[in-house]
């Protein structure tokens, strides 16, 4: 997957270098490429912003360099233009997930009090916000979204999804983990984990994930289906005694 930034602030992409992502770029699974907007401008003063019409706080990104520098991004280049901005559809995991998919993405970094509405009409095909906070710029959203995406790109973790990750996409919050130690400050592991138990152990996963999802989640927990099976755990239903053979039995006979 290849990705350019279009952003005034090229040194802020520092530390997409280091860990998986550096990792996944050496590797040719990833390419990450900043373009510094300035460099595109035509003003005397090197300025990309400038006051609003009809007055206000702030400073506007101008639109010309904005339309250069895109110019120059999509020559031979087809991608997904992206503006990172506050007022966009909230980056979830099925997004994430969706636009790992591209071959392409430009992600445009928004500054000061916003961008030229013509820049945006002209180029960007959707907006993405991270979060409803209001960032000093698009940059750390960005990255956030190239994490996001990278972990999608096939190669870039390796084979496995992480069981959080697939809980996620159920609609579940992931079961609390423990590693040995045993015991840690007087602090025992759960003895369904220690117990070598498989079904034991999957039991007492489900019920927490479920039980955690109930307590900081309600807004998850209230849109999950629950299997007969869930209500048992959640002490929300008895468990159904098993049917005796004999019992079998006579039912098929009648
Ligand atoms: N720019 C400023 N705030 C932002 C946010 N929450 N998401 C994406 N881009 C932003």
């Amino acid at each position: 997957m290849r990705i350019k930034v279009l952003t005034l602030f090229p040194e802020m992409f520092a530390p997409l270098s280091a860990s998986i992502l550096g990792r996944a770029e050496k590797a040719g699974l990833l390419s990450v490429e900043t373009l510094d907007i300035r460099a595109f401008t035509n003003d005397k003063h090197r300025r990309c912003d400038d006051y609003p019409f009809g007055g206000g706080p702030g400073m506007v990104m101008t639109a010309q360099p904005l339309h250069d520098a895109f110019l120059s991004a999509t020559r031979g280049f087809a991608a997904r233009r992206v503006l990172l901005s506050p007022k966009g559809r909230t980056l979830t995991q099925r997004r994430a997930m969706e636009l790992a998919k591209e071959e392409g993405l430009i992600l445009l970094c928004g500054h000061y009090e916003g961008v030229d509405q013509r820049a945006i009409d002209l180029w960007v095909d959707e907006e993405i916000s991270i979060g409803d906070y209001v960032l000093t710029g698009g940059e750390l959203a960005a990255m956030v979204l190239i994490d996001a995406l990278a972990r999608h790109v096939p190669g870039v973790l390796g084979d496995e999804t992480s069981a959080a990750e697939e809980s996620f996409m159920e609609g579940l919050l992931e079961y609390p983990q423990y590693t040995r130690p045993a015991e840690f400050l007087g602090l025992r592991a759960p003895e369904e984990l220690l117990s070598g138990a498989h079904k034991k152990i999957e039991a007492w996963r489900r019920e927490k994930m479920l039980t955690e999802t109930r307590e900081r989640r309600p807004d998850l927990f209230e849109k999950l289906e629950l299997s007969a099976d869930d209500r048992v755990l959640l002490g929300l239903e008895e468990r159904k005694p098993r049917r005796r053979r004999s019992q079998n039995r006579e039912r098929d006979e009648k």
